[in-house]
């Protein structure tokens, strides 16, 4: 079911000083900033040779990164995004073993317009996990 890792993604409290960290220390290449309010967040990407890497950074205190943040305040890993072919024969098959899914298991748009699902990371070993349809 699972295919490659589209994305880590690191929860950030300070998007703008992140993207200098990985800019101009790391020698990374950034994406431009991409707002969410469907995932109460703001967006970046770095384009690493095999995969991506995702900074959060939340849109407000009402957003989950918040609460990650107010636990993790100087950052942290928040999720790891695994590619699969069909999301809705993924999620059929997750909930079928008993898997619990974030919200109400409808897919929604994830920052590259593909349709996103979260498991429940108390029923994957302690991580958080997005499935992307690619
Ligand atoms: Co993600």
């Amino acid at each position: 079911m699972l295919g490659r890792v589209n994305h880590i993604a690191i929860a950030v409290p300070d998007l703008a000083a992140a993207v200098a960290l990985y800019r101009d220390t790391l020698g990374a290449i950034v994406s431009p900033p991409q707002v969410l309010p469907e995932h109460g967040v703001t967006v970046v990407f770095i384009e690493l040779p095999n995969t991506k890497i995702e900074l959060l950074e939340p849109l407000d205190a009402a957003s989950p990164i918040a609460a990650f943040l107010a636990k993790n305040p100087s950052g942290g890993m928040h999720h790891i995004c695994y590619e699969v072919a069909d999301i809705m024969a993924a999620r059929d098959r997750l909930l079928s073993t008993g898997a619990r899914l974030l919200g109400d298991g409808t897919p929604k748009t994830g920052a590259h317009g593909k349709p996103v699902l979260f498991l429940h990371p108390k029923d994957f070993l302690g991580t958080l996990i997005e499935l992307e349809q690619i």
